[in-house]
């Protein structure tokens, strides 16, 4: 295991190539969009909410554009790619929300699956054509707790938990990158797919909820700030597909980011090979690029 004592100011030159983050219009997106456009980054800010992305943008000095997707609906999704043109260095997989009560989208999905893994799926795949470089998804500590279950992706067979809802979506977004890596490795693709964790950042993800009672133990926690450097190093160090970035302090909760190696779970090739069938089968053609000649997956 690599260790360091990393940070933003450490970030190399990003002039000429172009971020999008998702949900960056506050916490840990919000960071890492201002860090990378600090450090000269064309940065797109990816939001559902333009208002509250457009103040998020007026924060930060360097080369930003807001646009807007709801990463919950998939036809948000088709829309921003359909509208983005040209290459695209990185993708930041980083909107998520956590501890929410069982709703359904438009779609039929589960809001919060939808949020923390079918979008990020979809999204990854339709743009993936367009990608040079590599695909960052935000993951959690807490998939160590989860449980794949490709059968019943949905939550339409068992009771809906909404703490279970969260590690099982992050413990999917893992097992894609790991299926995905596999794809692009075996496709010869130089692409790679990373996953970086914040430890536990004291953000507003679960200012709604009981939840939120951790975020009175400031000092044990990581602030915003440190809890955006894993994903800031997943984004720009040179580290091998799948490398797992998190806090190098103990129990992975904060610090400085190093990888590290995730749940036995998260790397069962098997499991990650059904949940992507799985998928595809729950959302239909959603992911299919248009022009599946230039789709790297497609060699
Ligand atoms: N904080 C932690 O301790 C912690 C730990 C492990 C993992 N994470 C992960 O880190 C990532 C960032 O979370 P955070 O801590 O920075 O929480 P946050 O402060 O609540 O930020 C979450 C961001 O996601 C956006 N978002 C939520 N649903 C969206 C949707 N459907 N479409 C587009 N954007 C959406 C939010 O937009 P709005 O501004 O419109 O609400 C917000 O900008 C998440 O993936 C989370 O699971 C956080």
């Amino acid at each position: 295991m690599a260790k360091s004592k990393w940070r933003a100011a450490d970030l190399p030159d990003q002039s000429g190539r172009t971020v999008i983050v998702t949900g960056a219009s506050g916490g840990i997106g919000l960071v890492t969009a201002r860090e990378l456009a600090r450090a000269g980054a064309r940065v797109v800010l990816a939001v559902r909410d333009v208002a509250r992305g457009s103040a998020a943008a007026a924060s930060i000095a360097g080369r930003t554009e807001v646009r807007r997707l709801d990463v919950s609906d998939l036809g948000s999704v088709r829309s921003f790619v359909d509208q983005w043109t040209g290459e695209v260095d990185v993708l930041v997989n980083n909107a998520g929300v956590m501890d929410i009560p069982l709703s359904r989208t438009a779609e039929g999905f589960d809001l919060l699956t939808a949020t923390n893994y079918l979008g990020p799926f979809v999204l990854t795949n339709l743009l993936l054509p367009r990608i040079t470089d590599r695909v960052v998804h935000v993951g959690s500590q807490l998939h160590r707790m989860g449980h794949a279950r490709p059968d019943d992706l949905n939550w339409q067979r068992r009771p809906y938990r909404r703490q279970g809802a969260y590690s099982d979506s992050k413990l999917d977004l893992m097992l894609f990158s790991l299926e995905l890596q596999r794809r692009l490795t075996e496709a010869g693709s130089t692409v790679r797919s990373l996953v970086a964790h914040p430890g536990i950042a004291t953000t507003n993800l679960v200012s709604h909820s009981p939840a939120n009672r951790v975020n009175r133990f400031r000092i044990l926690l990581n602030d915003p700030e440190h809890g955006a450097l894993p994903t800031l190093f997943a984004a720009t160090q040179d580290l091998p597909g799948n490398s797992y970035v998190g806090p190098d302090g103990p129990g992975g909760i904060k610090g400085y980011p190093r990888t590290g190696t995730p749940s036995r779970a998260a790397r069962d090739g098997g499991t990650a090979a059904r949940l992507w069938a799985a998928t595809e089968t729950l959302i239909g053609t959603a992911a299919r690029p248009a022009t599946p000649s230039r789709d790297p997956l497609s060699h």
